[in-house]
């Protein structure tokens, strides 16, 4: 969705309220969306500053049309990072974990400090602090002893996720200090762990985090704390919370929480005027590069606990609290020239190749121009000086141009070169084509384009297809251009003396490899129809095919009708089998992996015989599900002694969870403290995992 932010009301007298208000609820529908990727999912879509735009103009617009107003809008909750299925225990918070509000502008700052002086009729003290780019945690200590540590969740719930916080070396499990408090923080990946974990995930070919903050989230909300003990998260607290705190200064309870044993940053300072706030603010945007943390502003609170309450809170922030944001860095630099890359699928990606530039610690000169619509909105050429800004992802992108001084505001449409895509693939010279539903330009040449032909090895050795070890994309790389292998087929002729002949191949890896395609053979039937690599065919469309069709025969057969039968099978993933096995090229691979012995159909293994596991357990099925129907689950649970009822209530042991679980189940396993199971959990709890 293109959302218009700049204001045009002064240009506009007409009335436009209509459209404004069709705004605000895009704009709820996005943020929403957006939470949810970001703290659920771990997987940001917006940049912050994308984020912080909208939510500024939502605020702004329901200010104005207070008929709008709406208690769920996402101006008045803080996003949440409860997964309806992640198997931790939830909890109430003893006080609700509120947002700050931020700003990107100094000016900003020096208004709400006029304005809290204004309130107070008093100029207060400031204490500055480093604004910490991780995820917030409330650690309680009963007794002095931690006995949870929660997620914000929503705000008013949270995650119980202590058995990963009890791994971070620099939280104390117990504390000389014998009473009751909340001490709540940031958990970080340091910049160290982050750099080290990524190389790991590349090296085993997994997706990549794209920032610490990321990296951070994810590890905390693993299962085994084991994993997360090796990923090296560490924590910075900032707040302390009790009935009776140890100090009547913000300041001077952060000092006795040091002395307590907590990681309390050094870079806190109490300021007395705008001035100090200021120089502070100034200072650490430059020395926080030198931070083995990655942090995004600076939180400004009032230091005087009777002056913050006097100040109170809004809905969702303390007003005696606000956070100036730092800008993502950014950096002019020439664009050398445009070259093109042609992925796995076809698609062909513009690439910006700059003149080498630093950016936030690392030389950037490479950047992605997305698409020819990309380029075309920024309308940018080579030769052209352009902006680039590293914001929370790890690519570098590219946002706008500097107006060449001595060229024309508005080029000459008839003289001015414009910029051309191009139009047939740098790799095999086939003309590209462009769906107008797409925005990108693929390369037709399925069979015979280089690196399509590489792309559909590597997703077929994944790990998640059939999990060949020892296969990177370097070797692949290195196999195709020596034609040792040209297609999937290939890998199972290849023999030890052509490996072992290739120069860096000794006898252990050739064997590891060798080994590994043997393996391979003992893929199930439907992660092989998954690595076939047939286009829409995902895994999990693959989960469902294989279980209807039963070979590759059957589902070579099968009808377009027949395939639409199955769940989520729509038009398009139904042409695309046909259209799959309407290839000779294909037919001829398939024979040859039947040759070699490969899965092409189910091997008849009954269901997990009967245990008594579930002995004595009540247990509610909501929600979707990837392995097995319903009934299915229904089937398993009486199989291993345990009993399914339809509704929550306190006698509920858990709830197996799919996707899209009820909300009013969820909200009434919240109350009653429910445990909620994943689909993978349970199976693993009846340990019938070769269907995961
Ligand atoms: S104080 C009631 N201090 O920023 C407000 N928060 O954008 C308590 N954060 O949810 C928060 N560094 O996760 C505070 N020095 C700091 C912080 C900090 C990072 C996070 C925190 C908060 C978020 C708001």
């Amino acid at each position: 969705m293109q959302l218009d932010l700049f204001n045009t009301e002064e240009l506009q007298p007409q009335d436009n309220s209509q459209q404004e208000k069709q705004e605000i609820l895009a704009l709820r529908k996005e943020l929403e969306d957006a939470n949810y990727k970001y703290y659920v999912l771990s997987q940001p879509t917006l940049s912050d500053r994308e984020f912080d735009t909208m939510m500024r103009r939502l605020q702004d617009l329901e200010a104005k049309y207070h008929d709008m107003a709406d208690p769920d809008s996402p101006t008045q909750h803080v996003g949440s990072d409860l997964s309806q299925k992640n198997g931790f225990r939830q909890m109430q918070h003893m006080r609700p974990m509120l947002s700050l509000a931020n700003t990107y502008s100094e000016q900003e700052i020096c208004e709400w400090y006029e304005r809290i002086s204004k309130d107070l009729s008093y100029k207060p003290d400031i204490v500055c602090e480093l604004k910490y780019d991780g995820l917030s945690i409330s650690l309680l200590y009963e007794n002095g002893e931690l006995v949870h540590a929660l997620t914000r969740g929503d705000g008013t719930r949270g995650d119980d996720v202590i058995d990963n916080v009890k791994t971070i070396p620099s939280i104390p499990w117990k504390v000389k200090d014998t009473g009751n408090f909340e001490i709540r923080g940031e958990i970080l990946l340091p910049w160290e762990s982050f750099d080290r974990l990524n190389k790991e995930r590349e090296a085993q070919e997994e997706p990549l985090f794209a920032n610490p903050r990321n990296a951070a989230s994810g590890t905390l909300k693993l299962q085994d704390p084991r994993i997360v003990a090796k990923r090296g998260l560490d924590a910075y607290l900032y707040y302390l919370l009790a009935d009776q705190l140890p100090a009547g200064t913000h300041y001077g309870c952060l000092q006795a929480a040091r002395q307590m044993g907590f990681n309390v940053s050094d870079a806190i300072k109490v300021c007395h005027s705008i001035e100090e706030i200021m120089s502070f603010i100034n200072f650490w945007d430059t020395e926080r590069k030198n931070l083995p943390v990655a942090t995004d502003g600076i939180v400004l609170k009032v230091n005087d606990l009777s002056l913050q309450r006097q100040l109170g809170f809004t809905a969702k922030t303390p007003r005696w609290a606000i956070a100036y944001k730092f800008p993502a860095e950014k950096q002019l630099t020439l664009l050398r020239k445009i070259t093109y890359q042609v992925g796995r699928t076809g698609v062909v990606t513009p690439v910006a190749n700059l003149e080498p530039v630093q950016l936030s610690g690392t030389v950037v000169q490479r950047a992605t121009l997305h698409n020819e619509d990309f380029i075309r909105q920024l309308d940018i050429q080579e030769g052209d000086m352009v902006w680039v800004e590293k914001g929370g992802e790890i690519i570098p992108k590219i946002t706008g141009k500097e107006q060449n001084p001595a060229s024309p505001a508005q080029p000459d449409p008839d003289t001015a070169p414009s910029f051309r895509f191009i139009t047939r693939c740098p790799e095999c010279g086939s003309a590209l084509l462009r769906d107008p539903e797409e925005a990108a330009w693929r390369c037709p040449n399925e069979d015979g384009c280089p690196p399509q032909l590489k792309g559909k090895i590597e997703h077929f050795v994944a790990r998640k297809a059939m999990n060949i070890d020892g296969l990177g994309t370097e070797t692949i790389d290195l196999f195709f251009s020596k034609h040792l292998i040209g297609n999937i087929a290939d890998l199972y002729d290849l023999k030890p003396e052509q490996i072992l002949s290739l120069e860096g191949f000794k006898q252990k890896a050739t064997q590891n490899i060798l080994d590994g395609i043997q393996a391979s053979k003992q893929v199930p039937w439907s992660r092989v129809l998954f690595a076939l690599g047939i286009r829409y065919v995902g895994e999990t469309t693959a989960k469902k095919l294989s279980k209807r069709f039963t070979s590759i025969d059957d589902l070579r057969n099968a009808t377009q009708q027949q395939l639409m039968e199955v769940e989520d099978v729509g038009t398009q993933i139904a042409e695309s089998i046909h259209t799959y096995f309407s290839k000779e090229e294909n037919l001829n691979i398939i024979e040859r992996l039947r040759q070699a012995g490969v899965q092409l159909q189910s091997s008849d293994t009954p269901l997990t015989p009967s245990s008594d596991t579930l002995k004595g357990l009540t247990i509610v099925i909501s929600g979707t599900f990837m392995h097995h129907s319903r009934d299915e689950y229904k089937d398993l649970i009486e199989l291993h002694g345990g009993k399914n009822t339809g509704s929550v209530s306190k006698n509920t042991d858990f709830i197996l969870a799919g996707d899209n679980m009820g909300p009013q189940k969820l909200e009434k396993a919240n109350r009653l403290g429910i445990r909620i199971v994943s689909e993978d959990e349970f199976l693993n709890m009846i340990n019938e995992t070769d269907n995961i």
